[in-house]
């Protein structure tokens, strides 16, 4: 190696291969792990700054020092957006770019590298517990929303982060749960959007999830990371780890995870010196990992150069996050009662109304520039009189027989009864998921009552996810809210008050029930989860299954109506323009989101009743009309083929729908598409179902046929290693004294940033996250260079004395 390093000022971007790889090896090494929590290292000699990354997604949370991960400590006040539930539901990727954009203004302004965001993993169930920070149930509207993000963001110099890559789709033991999916599935459901975003918004940053797909943890996993993101997909980013979820340093280098965030303190350095010294792993593939830091860090200093000094018109940007939160807010249903009248009497019920939930807790928590809340925004814009009920306890969801009775009284004198509902809280954080899908019983006894005493109520539910509504049908309207960002109040009164269409349409399903495929294997047996119902998530099941949900998929009214006629497509083969004319025929003006579903064909191959492979919104004046063209190309018909690894169109027959939903076709084309270059001799025949399938969870056997294998046996609790989550170290008697020991200190430091009076949220949330927190995770965090080894000397001398029977 040379040990003179060229001067860097004058080494152009194609020299920076160069620069770096006549660094020394220590030096190279520290490149690939941060500096501190939010910073990457700065190798000063040979002019390679230090950036920052940040959370992320819905808004910027810069902490002024270097702390922690959990939104514990304070962040300096950012504009919160819409938490990314509503901005899935806006369908609207002009819009997203804006917000993209907003978000990235404002991180470059607070001298942010890296926003940490979008998050895309697809909502396999509604209960999981992060669901309110993903867009969709689907890969085609989680890819090119947050292709829109990206590309918004990105334009502010500031680069964007897709997380968390892939298959983290419920919090349970994340950080060591092994996802087992078949590679069909795997492709066409949970990387697809990955695919889309990366393909299209050409992100700067794709992040690591946690958890293992397929017996190996994604940062490890060179398939992942190099065969398919890189070598497949183009990407030319860096690939970070999730805070603290570094699982093999060597076997990370390997695979193409480039920086490990937040800095383990040098813990993990030694390994990876010593790999390269025995050979074990290639100089250059450090390298290689390096530049991808370095050219990181590079670009973000030149774009932010370039764009110079940013001053933030935070009244600018809250106005778009109202903007954008009314164009998400979904309208469920509406007998006539919205948009209501501003001279209308009305009582506003609900505790939400005077402190409403803008967003989820958790690392994605930012500290609002400002807040409007519903109760306030309504009583400075309706003329009629407007009397308040609190009715229960906003963050307990309780109530008692006086209070309901109280609001249900007041209910009866008014014109129009608006009572807010949702989930408190404690039920919608990072780690941990839901375990029932209901409102707290007091919300739904208080809308029973409030509709009881006046058909004329408005329900609106505040939740970041999919919750139970069996009062549906009693209600004069329903509208589904979100978790609509500091712009919540005013947003909504713009919808109540038909001054704002609300634009959103469903993109999750609205379940009925908890009987879906994979709430069998949702979570909760610890340390693997077999993803065994297949591509049978959200709207493919319910439509295959016939079977209708409480609201489906792509389900959104609006205050106007349209009129979809001239359904047209032309092309050949795969490559497929399909149009339609929409006619606004009401009196207001207003949106509508085409959606393309693509069915069949009838052939040897399992696959849901139909797809989406393409959508646009659409906005128009009472009378206007325009023309949506949507292209279809050839993956729009492909299949993913597990034994020749490859996307194959089958040839035959299928029906294109051009629908409002998933349950409401306006228009059905019949294409056929033509042969197919790969030989189907080569194929993995799959056997077609017989009729109409009733049976969407598959049996081990089944679950085998679809993996190609056998279904791995879970790892063992014993012996205990760095991967041993804290709660397993009960498994031993002298484990519970470590693990007692450990919860100590954890309740110690946290006790220091929570304060006197802890918010119970964040009480459950770092509890919680300790318990399943693997010894790794806290070797990371420790930031401390021996602690590698004291941990690995601990577990082994607990599973020594347990194997040799010293319990
Ligand atoms: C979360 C990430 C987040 C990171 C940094 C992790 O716990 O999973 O989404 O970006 O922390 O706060």
């Amino acid at each position: 190696m040379s040990d003179t390093i060229p001067d860097p000022r004058h080494a152009a971007d194609d020299d920076l291969r160069h620069v770096v790889a006549s660094l020394p090896l220590p030096r190279r090494i520290e490149l690939l792990s941060g500096s501190g929590f939010w910073a990457t290292t700065a190798i000063e000699e040979a002019d390679i700054p230090s950036i920052v990354l940040t959370d992320g997604p819905h808004g910027v949370r810069r902490q002024p020092d270097d702390s922690d991960h959990l939104g514990i400590g304070n962040s300096i006040p950012a504009t919160c957006f819409p938490t990314a539930s509503l901005l899935g539901a806006t369908w609207d990727r002009d819009l997203l770019h804006e917000v993209g954009a907003a978000l990235g203004r404002e991180a470059r302004s607070l001298g942010v590298g890296v926003l940490l965001g979008p998050g895309l993993n697809i909502k396999r169930h509604p209960a999981g517990g992060r669901n309110f920070e993903y867009l969709s149930e689907d890969p085609v509207v989680s890819g090119h929303l947050a292709a829109a993000i990206v590309r918004g963001t990105q334009s502010e110099g500031v680069g964007a982060c897709l997380k968390h890559f892939v298959a983290n789709n419920h919090e349970s033991y994340r950080m060591v749960v092994d996802v087992i999916v078949d590679e069909r599935t795997l492709r066409e459901l949970y990387l697809r959007g990955f695919e889309i975003a990366v393909r299209e918004g050409r992100p700067w940053v794709v992040m690591t999830s946690y958890n293992q797909v397929n017996g190996q943890y994604v940062s490890d996993s060179r398939h992942l990371l190099h065969d398919v993101l890189r070598s497949t997909w183009d990407f030319d980013g860096a690939v970070v780890t999730d805070w603290g979820g570094i699982h093999d340093r060597v076997a990370a280098v390997r695979a193409g995870t480039d920086l490990e965030m937040p800095s383990s303190g040098g813990a993990y350095d030694a390994l990876v010196r010593r790999a390269v010294e025995s050979g074990e792993l290639g100089d250059d593939e450090v390298t290689e990992r390096a530049l991808a830091v370095a050219r990181l860090a590079r670009r973000s200093r030149a774009a932010h150069e370039r764009l110079g000094p940013v001053e933030i018109d935070h009244l600018e940007q809250h106005r778009l996050s109202r903007r954008v939160a009314a164009a998400g807010t979904v309208l469920l249903t509406n007998d006539g009662t919205l948009p209501l009248r501003s001279d209308a009497d009305i009582a506003v019920i609900g505790a939400f109304a005077a402190r409403p939930r803008l967003q989820g807790a958790g690392s994605s928590s930012v500290v609002p520039t400002r807040e409007d809340a519903p109760l306030r925004a309504l009583e400075e814009r309706m003329t009629g009189r407007v009397r308040y009920s609190d009715a229960y306890d906003p963050d307990t969801g309780r109530s008692d027989p006086s209070r309901l009775r109280a609001a249900a009284e007041l209910a009866a004198t008014v014109d129009v009864a608006v009572v807010i509902v949702g989930l408190p809280a404690i039920d919608e954080a990072e780690g941990y998921d839901r375990t029932s899908l209901s409102l707290p019983a007091a919300h739904d006894e208080l809308v029973a009552a409030v509709c009881a005493a006046n058909p004329r109520t408005v329900v609106v539910v505040q939740s970041g996810a999919p919750v139970f509504m069996p009062w549906v049908e009693r209600a004069g309207a329903v509208v589904f809210a979100y978790l609509a960002g500091q712009a919540a109040g005013s947003a909504l009164v713009d919808v109540l008050l038909g001054e704002a269409e609300p634009g959103g349409r469903l993109a999750e399903t609205m379940p009925a029930s908890m009987a879906i495929p994979a709430n069998e294997n949702f979570h909760g047996r610890g340390r693997q989860v077999q993803y065994r119902e297949g591509l049978y998530v959200g709207y493919r099941y319910y439509d295959t299954a016939g079977i209708a949900p409480r609201f489906a998929f792509g389900h959104g009214l609006s205050y106007t109506t349209f009129e979809w006629s001239d359904p047209q497509v032309t092309g050949s083969g795969t490559d497929l323009d399909v149009s339609v004319t929409v006619t606004n025929t009401g009196l207001r003006p207003g949106s509508d989101v085409v959606q393309l579903y693509v069915a069949g064909p009838k052939s040897s191959l399992d696959r849901p009743d139909k797809e989406l492979r393409e959508f646009a919104k659409v906005s128009l004046d009472p009378g206007a009309s325009s023309t949506v063209r949507l292209h279809l190309d050839e993956r729009a018909f492909a299949h993913f083929d597990r034994r020749s690894e490859a996307w194959v169109v089958e040839p035959g027959p299928r029906t294109l729908h051009l629908a409002a939903s998933a349950l409401d076709v306006r228009h059905r084309l019949d294409v056929t598409v033509g042969s197919v270059e790969v030989s189907h001799a080569d194929l993995e025949p799959t056997p077609r179902p017989a009729r109409r399938r009733t049976r969407f969870l598959s049996t081990a056997t089944e679950f085998e046929a679809m993996l190609g294998r056998p279904i791995p046996a879970p790892t063992p609790a014993l012996p205990f290693t760095l991967d041993t989550v804290v709660e397993e170290l009960d498994t031993t008697r002298l484990g519970r004294v470590a693990r007692r020991g450990f919860e100590r200190i954890a309740a110690q430091q946290s006790a220091k940033l929570l304060g006197d009076d802890p918010d119970p949220v964040l009480v459950k949330l770092s509890q919680q996250m300790l318990r399943e927190a693997p010894l790794r995770f806290l070797v990371s965090m420790s930031a401390h260079q021996g602690a590698r080894s004291a941990f690995e000397a601990l577990t082994a001398l607990l599973s020594t004395l347990r194997l040799t029977g010293r319990r």
